[in-house]
């Protein structure tokens, strides 16, 4: 059978990652969340007093681009891979709502972008990929056999994510999670370099009122119709 590289982009929310790891699991492919990359760039910014709610020092943090090593090491136990930044486990830093927050501001940065990008297109060069994040299907990854960019309603966006976040014993409010997916859909939609956009080859699914098993189904007929 041959592999395949699948782009699955969209807003925060709605739900790519979990299409994608029930995807990459069933084709024995590689998934990758370049959002957690993201993630730890934003993380080592704020280690390092490069960016909080106040500043933002671009040019000092992309002087230091180079000190940053990101990579994914496979949890068997937990059964997916964990974001390390140089060397420590950050899996659970880069989740917190703080993060969140200040990641936009990040990702509009070119020169962390094109770090970013080249360690991704490493990542996919053999194909049997599921990669997901807002510039995969346009950027990353132009070629990729299968795009699909997922979209819900802002509410069940939201709501998704603030259970997410309760689950892992965040104190959030819905208010504050709405806020936070709202503001960064703007930002991420209205950036000059790589803004979140649909790739016109792309399927736009709607999971606002599908199961993941529904979701799971539908996505498996487009892979199938294309291996
Ligand atoms: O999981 P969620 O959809 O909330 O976000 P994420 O995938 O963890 O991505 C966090 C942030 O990283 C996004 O809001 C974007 O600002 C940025 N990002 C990006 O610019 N390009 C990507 N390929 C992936 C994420």
């Amino acid at each position: 059978m041959s592999h395949i590289q699948i782009a699955v982009d969209g807003p925060a929310g709605a739900g790519k990652s979990t299409i994608a790891k029930l995807i990459a699991k069933e084709l024995n492919y590689i998934y990758v969340d370049t959002g957690a990359m993201y993630r730890a760039v934003t993380y080592f910014a704020m280690q390092h007093n490069f960016i909080s709610e106040t500043h933002l020092h671009t040019k000092e943090l992309i002087k230091n681009l180079s000190d940053i090593t990101l990579q994914f090491r496979f949890n068997e136990t937990l059964g997916f891979a964990e974001m390390y930044l140089n060397n420590e486990n950050i899996e659970q830093a880069i989740r917190t709502i703080e993060v969140s927050r200040l990641v936009s501001k990040i990702a509009e940065i070119s020169e962390v972008r094109a770090k970013l990008v080249e360690q991704q297109q490493q990542m996919g060069q053999n194909k049997g990929i599921v990669m997901d994040g807002r510039d995969i299907g346009t950027v990353v990854f132009p070629d990729a056999d299968l795009k699909l960019f997922m979209t819900a309603s802002p509410q069940t966006k939201a709501q998704r994510r603030f259970e997410e976040l309760i689950e892992k014993g965040q104190k959030v409010t819905f208010e504050e999670v709405l806020q936070n997916v709202q503001e960064r859909d703007y930002i991420d939609t209205h950036r000059e370099d790589s803004p979140l956009v649909k790739a016109d080859e792309a399927i736009e699914i709607d999971n606002s009122n599908l199961t993941k098993k529904e979701q799971f189904e539908l996505v498996m007929e487009l892979v199938k119709d294309i291996l």
